[in-house]
């Protein structure tokens, strides 16, 4: 019923919210924009990782195609290259900084939310003008993604209208004045272009963030992104500094490895300038007051799992990790182990954990074909009692599994 009512409202808003198309304008030339604004535009893009979503796995930079996976369907990275034809050559400064602040594409259609513009509205104008000098002088690739796979009502783009008058509040960032530079650089950053609660907020029936949860935790292409908050799981409780290491690098010595849709924001995390990974990490490390105790695996329960988890896991994960190969982290210090859902271990269970093509980083095998659905259940069942830190068994194995399994 409430979704009707909602349906009803949206048409009417969007029946008297068209808005204006900004005329095509020419493809400025790309030696025309200052060299000091484009290597900004660079970091600022690393920030906000519009690489991630708009270059599919193997293809041309910012050339879109690269599937995102949400509870409404599967929507495509656009092309944002400066092609005329199949990219955004054509759009004016005005209208890509309206398309971060208002979600709207240069025709006037609304966008939609998977393109974060919920944090990029918050942009300062001089920023959008540096993303903009980048993003008008990359290679030029004429190529177009695949439309957006999304279901019925989800598919009808002016609904969005009447989504975005509910949800949706557009507005630049306001320095706290109380606060110090760094403070204030820091909250821009998490709450503007590097997005950090598109992931890590929950998220309503409609897809809006759910703000009184700010930073509760999220979910991300099938993956759990955990609270950020004093809600946070992880079983050694994060520093400044540990945070700092694994925003940069993806890895520090007590926490999990940065894995799923966590791996690719690391890896441009480590190309931009420490001062503001620092920021980001000192304004979590605030959010997350540590709980302070030590993580200890409870006795051996036995059982089937008990000898699924000797053969295929422990091998490694017993040795503790190491520069070598073959060595891993103690399961006991893995927050996947303490989530409130098992979507995360189930993931890297049947995945593994591999970088990307070409670029360095630790690797572990994935179990989808050596471990058959009962195996992974029992291992599921051992791990979480033995390494969960007391929480409660899960009661998510059999569906989120179905969906790893799905994804695969
Ligand atoms: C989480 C994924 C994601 C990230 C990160 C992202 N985008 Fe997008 N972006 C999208 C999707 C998906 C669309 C298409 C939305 C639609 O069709 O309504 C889009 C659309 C756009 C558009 C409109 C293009 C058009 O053809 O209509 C522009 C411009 C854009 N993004 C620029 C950027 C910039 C600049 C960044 C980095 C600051 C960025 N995006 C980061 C997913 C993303
Ligand atoms: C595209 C979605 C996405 C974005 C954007 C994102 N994260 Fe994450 N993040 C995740 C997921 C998923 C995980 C869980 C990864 C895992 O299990 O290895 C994660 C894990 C983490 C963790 C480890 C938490 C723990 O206790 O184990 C931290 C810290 C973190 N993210 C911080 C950030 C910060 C800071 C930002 C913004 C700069 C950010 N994330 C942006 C998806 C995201
Ligand atoms: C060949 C060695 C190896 C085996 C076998 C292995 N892993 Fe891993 N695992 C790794 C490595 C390497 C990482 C990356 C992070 C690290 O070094 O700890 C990792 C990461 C993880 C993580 C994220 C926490 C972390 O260590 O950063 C989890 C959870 C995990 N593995 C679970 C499992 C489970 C469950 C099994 C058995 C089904 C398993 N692993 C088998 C090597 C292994």
């Amino acid at each position: 019923m409430a979704r009707f009512s909602i349906i009803f409202a949206a048409l009417a808003v969007a029946a008297c919210a068209a808005q204006q198309a900004l005329a095509p304008a020419e493809p400025p030339a790309a030696p025309s924009f200052d060299p000091a604004l484009v290597r900004k535009g660079a970091e600022l893009a690393a920030l906000g990782d519009c690489n991630t979503c708009h270059t599919a796995p193997g293809g041309k930079p910012y050339a879109g195609g690269r599937a995102l996976k949400t509870p409404f369907g599967t929507l495509y990275g656009t092309n944002i290259t400066p092609d005329p034809e199949t990219g955004i050559g054509r759009w004016s400064g005005a209208a890509f900084r309206r398309a971060l602040r208002e979600g709207l594409d240069r025709e006037g259609r609304h966008l939609y939310p998977a393109f974060p513009y919920e944090y990029y509205t918050r942009l300062s104008d001089e920023d959008i003008r540096a993303l903009y000098a980048y993003v008008m002088t990359r290679e030029p690739v004429r190529a177009s993604p695949p439309p957006h796979e999304l279901r019925f009502p989800y598919n009808v783009r002016a609904l969005l209208g009447a989504w975005k008058a509910l949800y949706f509040r557009p507005g630049v960032f306001q320095p706290d004045p109380r606060r110090s530079a760094h403070a204030n650089r820091g909250a821009y950053l998490a709450e503007s272009l590097a997005h950090c609660g598109a992931c890590h907020t929950p998220r309503n029936a409609l897809g809006a963030e759910m703000k009184e949860h700010a930073f509760d935790g999220g979910e991300a292409e099938g993956w759990h992104a955990p609270a950020l908050n004093a809600a946070n799981p992880a079983p050694v409780p994060w520093s400044a500094q540990q945070l700092f290491t694994y925003l940069r690098t993806g890895l520090d010595a007590q926490h999990a490895i940065a894995a799923g849709p966590m791996d690719p924001v690391v890896r441009n995390l480590a190309r931009v300038a420490e001062e503001d990974v620092r920021a980001l990490a000192d304004y979590f490390a605030a959010l997350m007051p540590g709980r302070g105790q030590t993580p200890e695996a409870k006795a051996d329960s036995g059982g089937p799992g008990a000898a699924i988890y000797a053969g295929a896991c422990g091998t490694c994960h017993d040795r503790g990790r190491d520069a070598s190969s073959g060595s891993a982290l103690p399961l006991a210090f893995a927050s996947a182990l303490a989530l409130p859902t098992s979507k995360n271990l189930l993931r890297i269970t049947l995945e593994g954990i591999a970088p990307p093509a070409g670029e360095p980083g630790r690797f572990m095998p994935g179990f989808a074909q050596a471990l058959t659905d009962a195996q992974v259940k029992e291992l599921m069942r051992y791990s979480r009692s033995r390494f969960g830190g007391g929480a409660p068994p899960w009661d998510d194995v059999d569906e989120e599994l179905r969906k790893a399994r799905e994804d695969k």
